[in-house]
This record gives structure tokens, C-alpha cells and sequence, in this order.
């Protein structure tokens, strides 16, 4: 029997403004999964959150894009929504384009990962969750775990990695997908992983086909025509034992790299890996947060979590991250601190724009 673990996020509300997700509302979606593990649709849950996003780690033997699995998830967002309406918390259902649940939530505004496996006699699985960020924030990062051996020593010394992986590339614009081989083709890959606005990796295999990572590419923007936040990406790699340890899937994240997204989802700034309890994007709404979770699977129970970022040695990452955020804060509104031109066509500044248009007069 195969194990199924889906993360399926989404943000229905904060406090104050679009800081933090209100306890009420973990409360809300905590009952609702506990009765979905009573009905055994689930075998084991845990909440997390980051910023203002709820992100609901559930394990299960059905199997990825099940139907009973995705309702769960849509009801207790909706549930939170409700919840969140009472205390008229910001952003209110945010995230949910629709209210009427049609088999699958993709699409329906929520991110999802998911990924089903045989269990090994051990297996350990690392849950990232974002706020304040895009899909494209995990090219770098993953593209260092199963890719680079300056990252990744085992892709040089333990034979079982030596292979290298299969990289799945979605182009969120075209609707169009490859998939990519490491490291006979990484060129060819970097060319695409370097824009991350729209090449974003969705999945990662090992050679033999056995899945090692798994991301949310769902853009909100692109799917509601129109600014309604960033989409705060989540992915869960698996780690040890013919993939990557568990220290080599954590290490690039010692690096805050610049991702898109921060105020108005609309600015570059690094990305801080911080505790659970210290993923509140504050300064300017941000900067761009993540949190690690470490599990151990365990016969469809999730064994944990660690809180992986809560660690002194990512303490100079933070201080780092907060020094590039004071550098990235003095240039305003100028690029490269602001998003460029492309990228922020699903933002709120075209409408800036057009108001300017008939002021504009031909050149001699
Ligand atoms: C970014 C984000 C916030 C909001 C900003 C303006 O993803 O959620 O930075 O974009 O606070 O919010 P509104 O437009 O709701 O006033
Ligand atoms: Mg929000
Ligand atoms: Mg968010």
C-alpha cells in the first residue's frame, strides 16, 4: 500500500492587515481534518502556518488529486473563512476563488503538493512552506539539492545519488511542461530555472522514476486574471537513502536568495528561513518568509515535526536576509527592488497605468 502526502494551502484571513493567520482559524480547520481522520479519509494531519497562510500537511493512503482528500481541505478553508468573516479579519477567504467544490481543488486558488510513495524501512520527508512569494522561489534551492555538488556532496561521493535527478519544469504562462535531465542537460535547465516567474519546477524524480520533491505552481493572479496576492508556494522533498540527506536538503537555504513577491507581491527581497513562531512578515509585509518541517512517515503517520530553521546556525542567514532587506528597502520604487514591467502586469500597477495613457504624445 502506498502513502500519500498532500499539502494544500491557502490564506483566508489575518490579522493585521496580511501578517498573520488567526488562531481561531488553525482551530477551525483542526476540527475539520480531525473528522476527516475519524472518517479515516486521512491517516494523520498537522497544521502549520506561516504569515498569513494555513497550510495543511495531511497523510493518507488514496492516493495524489483525491477527491474526499481535496474536500477536506476546501471545507476546512471555507470553515476558516467563515471564521474569519466573524472577527472581520483581513483578506477573508482570500484565497478561494470559488465556493462551490467540483472534485479537485486545484485551481480553485488553494497551492497544492502531493506525492505518493512506497515507504522505505525509514523515511524522512521535509515540508517547506512560504509567505510572501512565488512558485518560482524553490528553482534555486532545489535546483542546489538534486543538482549541484558544491550543495549536495552525496551527488559526488555516495553512488546511489551519482545519477543525478529528473527535473519537471511547468511554464505557468504557456501552459506547457518538460522534463529535464541532471546533470547531462543542468545548462539547459539553468536556462530555463532563471526566470522564475515562469519556469517553476514542479516535480523531481530519481532516474528510476521514484519521486523526490513535489511543489505548488498554482498562480493565483494568472488563474483570477488580476491581483489577489502572491502565491505563497509550498514543496515536500524526501530525503536520505538514494536522495539527498536531510542536512544537504536544508543547506541552500542558508543562502537568503532574492525571490519575487514582498509588499504588494510586487517587490524582489531575500528569503528568510525562519522558526514556525517567527514567520511573521512584518517590515515592509515581509521580508519573504519560509519555515522547514521535518518528519520521519511512518506507516501513513507523521512522525514530528522539527522546526528545522530554529536553529542558531541559520541565525547569521536571518541577520543577512535583514541586511539585504535594508539595502533592497533604500531603492524604493525602483527596480531591481521593485518587480520589473513583465512581472508586474498582474499587479495593481497597470491601473496606475492606464490613467497616464492619454498623456502620453507621439515623439517628433
Ligand atoms: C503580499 C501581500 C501584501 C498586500 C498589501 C496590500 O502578498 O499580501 O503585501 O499586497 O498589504 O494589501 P491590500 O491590497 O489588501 O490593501
Ligand atoms: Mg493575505
Ligand atoms: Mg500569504
Amino acid at each position: 500500500m502506498k502513502t500519500t502526502i498532500s499539502v494544500i494551502k491557502a490564506d483566508v484571513g489575518s490579522v493585521s492587515g496580511h501578517g498573520v493567520a488567526h488562531p481561531a482559524l488553525i482551530d477551525k480547520c483542526d476540527e475539520i481534518l480531525a473528522k476527516a481522520l475519524e472518517e479515516s479519509i486521512l491517516e494523520d494531519y498537522y497544521i502549520a502556518r506561516c504569515g498569513d497562510d494555513i497550510d495543511l500537511i495531511m497523510t493518507h493512503k488514496n492516493g495524489e488529486e483525491n477527491e474526499e482528500v481535496h474536500k477536506t481541505a476546501f471545507d476546512a478553508f471555507m470553515q476558516a473563512t467563515e471564521e474569519a468573516r466573524k472577527l472581520k479579519l483581513y483578506g477573508a477567504g482570500q484565497d478561494i476563488l470559488s465556493d462551490t467544490f467540483s472534485g479537485n481543488i486545484k485551481g480553485m486558488g488553494p497551492g497544492v503538493a502531493e506525492m505518493e510513495f512506497k515507504e522505505r524501512p525509514s523515511d524522512p520527508v521535509i515540508v517547506y512552506c512560504c509567505d510572501k512569494t512565488e512558485p518560482g522561489a524553490f528553482n534555486l534551492p532545489l535546483y542546489r539539492i538534486f543538482a549541484d555538488p558544491f550543495n549536495t556532496a552525496g551527488l559526488v561521493i555516495d553512488p546511489s545519488l551519482h545519477d543525478g535527478f529528473k527535473f519537471e519544469i511547468f511554464d505557468v504562462m504557456e501552459h506547457r511542461k518538460v522534463t529535464m535531465s541532471c546533470p547531462e542537460e543542468a545548462y539547459d535547465l539553468l536556462a530555463l530555472l532563471g526566470s522564475t516567474g515562469r519556469y517553476v519546477i514542479k516535480r523531481v524524480y530519481k532516474k528510476n522514476g521514484e519521486i523526490a520533491a513535489s511543489v505548488s505552481t498554482e498562480r493565483l493572479n494568472l488563474m483570477a486574471g488580476k491581483y489577489v496576492g502572491k502565491d505563497d508556494p509550498v514543496a515536500i522533498c524526501r530525503a536520505q537513502s538514494g536522495f539527498p540527506a536531510a542536512g544537504e536538503v536544508i543547506e541552500p537555504f542558508a543562502f537568503p536568495h532574492l525571490v519575487g513577491g514582498w509588499m504588494r507581491g510586487s517587490h524582489n527581497g531575500p528569503l528568510m528561513p525562519t522558526s514556525e513562531d517567527e514567520a511573521n512578515p512584518i517590515r515592509f509585509d515581509g521580508p519573504p518568509r519560509i519555515i522547514g518541517l521535518g518528519f520521519q512517515v511512518s506507516d501513513c503517520k507523521l512522525i514530528g515535526p522539527v522546526d528545522l530553521f530554529d536553529d542558531p546556525a541559520f541565525d547569521n542567514t536571518r541577520k543577512q536576509a535583514a541586511d539585504i532587506a535594508e539595502y533592497m528597502r533604500r531603492h524604493g520604487p525602483f527596480e531591481p527592488h521593485r518587480l520589473p514591467s513583465e512581472e508586474m502586469e498582474y499587479t495593481s500597477l497597470p491601473g496606475v497605468l492606464e490613467k497616464l495613457e492619454s498623456r502620453f504624445s507621439k515623439m517628433e
